[in-house]
């Protein structure tokens, strides 16, 4: 049965599926980007972004997607020839030491096994070679579904080097998980529009701290675009350097609004119940995950598929017969593992929904697993 035209399920961890509510507040005119209607709507977005990261820095928001935030953390902050450490526990740990060699930082890149998150007793260690100029990595490592722990990591930063710059990619774990940048003394914190915020790709926001700001005016890595002098004077007009992507900026007032509507806690606890539904399935079923329990991503869960099923397979199929997109395994995972999402605008039915298909799969594939045992033990959490 072709299901092409049937409804298609979007389970990767961002883009997330958009409410209806943010696709209607985004369908609207284009207007002056430099006039009073839209300058209130940026100054609203810049307000709720700053209850969203928990803090009282400056937030700039810049036309681009995820990767474009890290770079602005590093090219504002660095200079060439400096130490930094980088806490690689996945994909996006590896991108932020590409970029930081990009603009010939000396990097120390610690890389930790796939699956695990970064050991706070590894970066003391590393701290007490010398001193760096900052510390970079992700809250939650999408491309495995492990969260850090931010708060000790930076902790265990301030306790040994009291100056180090704190640079946090929070692209996929704002909002899906507590993020405290001001009471973990957080320097720059990078997030992006197409996770939990629930709007299309294409913002990234960047919280700057008095500390980043210092380090601002010494960093000599080459910018135009991202330069944080640029936006520093439009910013508070409620202006950014260039032209606005006015129709995201609508979206992320609504997406803000209807985060704030829900409360922060209920948010966080949203997004844990939906990765519990999913974890309780794939046990059930006799699936292995990448992650622990204690390090599980509320934001994406990493799957090993039974034995003899290509991860890759796992994707193509349930694309074919149910619509449903998950994501594939990246870097040294390709193939090996898949990946699904529970970001965002994601609910416990849409998972239960998911799940099936993967039962029904794994069961067409001739593989071993306990039928009807996941949806199952999702049920019993609801
Ligand atoms: C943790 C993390 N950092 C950075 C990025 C990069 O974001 P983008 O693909 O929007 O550039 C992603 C994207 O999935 C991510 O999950």
């Amino acid at each position: 049965m072709s299901r092409k035209l049937i409804k298609y399920n979007l389970m990767i961890p961002g883009p997330t599926p958009i409410p209806t509510r943010i696709l209607a507040a985004m369908n609207h005119d284009m207007i002056g980007h430099r006039g009073p209607l839209f300058s209130a709507v940026m100054k609203e977005v810049m307000e709720d972004l700053k209850w969203a990261y928990e803090t009282k820095n400056d937030i700039f928001i810049y036309p681009s997607s995820g990767t474009g935030g890290m770079e602005v953390a590093v090219v504002n902050t660095l200079s060439p020839g400096d130490k930094v450490i980088v806490l690689n526990i996945g994909n996006f740990g590896s991108r932020f030491a590409k970029i930081c060699k990009a603009y010939e930082a000396d990097v120390n890149d610690v890389k930790f096994e796939r699956g695990r998150p970064a050991d706070p007793k590894v970066l003391e260690a590393e701290l007490k070679k010398g001193p760096v100029k900052a510390v970079l990595l992700q809250q939650n490592e999408t491309s495995t579904g492990v969260l850090n722990d931010v708060e000790t990591l930076a902790r265990t930063v301030r306790k040994l080097q009291p100056d180090a710059l704190i640079i946090v990619d929070a692209v996929s774990g704002m909002m899906a998980a507590p993020l405290k940048t001001d009471e973990w003394d957080l320097d720059v914190v990078v997030s992006g529009s197409q996770k939990a915020f629930m709007v299309p790709p294409g913002v990234a926001a960047v919280s700057i701290s008095a500390r980043a700001w210092k380090a601002y005016e010494t960093s000599k890595c080459p910018k135009h675009y991202w330069d944080f002098g640029l936006m520093k004077e439009q910013a508070p007009k409620g202006h950014t350097y260039t032209t606005p992507p006015e129709s995201l900026i609508f979206g992320m007032a609504e997406g803000l609004k209807m985060l704030k509507e829900e409360g922060r806690e209920n948010v966080h606890a949203r997004h844990k119940a939906n990765r519990d539904i999913v974890r309780a399935a794939c046990k059930a079923l006799g699936l292995k995950l990448l992650a622990d329990d204690a390090h599980a991503s509320p934001a994406v869960t990493a799957i090993f598929p039974p034995e003899g099923v290509d991860g890759e397979e796992v994707r193509k199929l349930m694309r074919d017969d149910f619509n449903v997109e998950v994501a594939p395994g990246q870097s040294e995972l390709k193939g090996k593992i898949f990946r699904i999402g529970h970001l965002g605008y994601v609910d416990s039915l849409d998972l239960i929904g998911a799940l099936a298909a993967i039962e029904v799969l794994f069961k067409r594939l001739g593989a071993k697993i306990n039928f009807g045992n996941g949806v199952r033990a999702a049920m019993e959490l609801l």
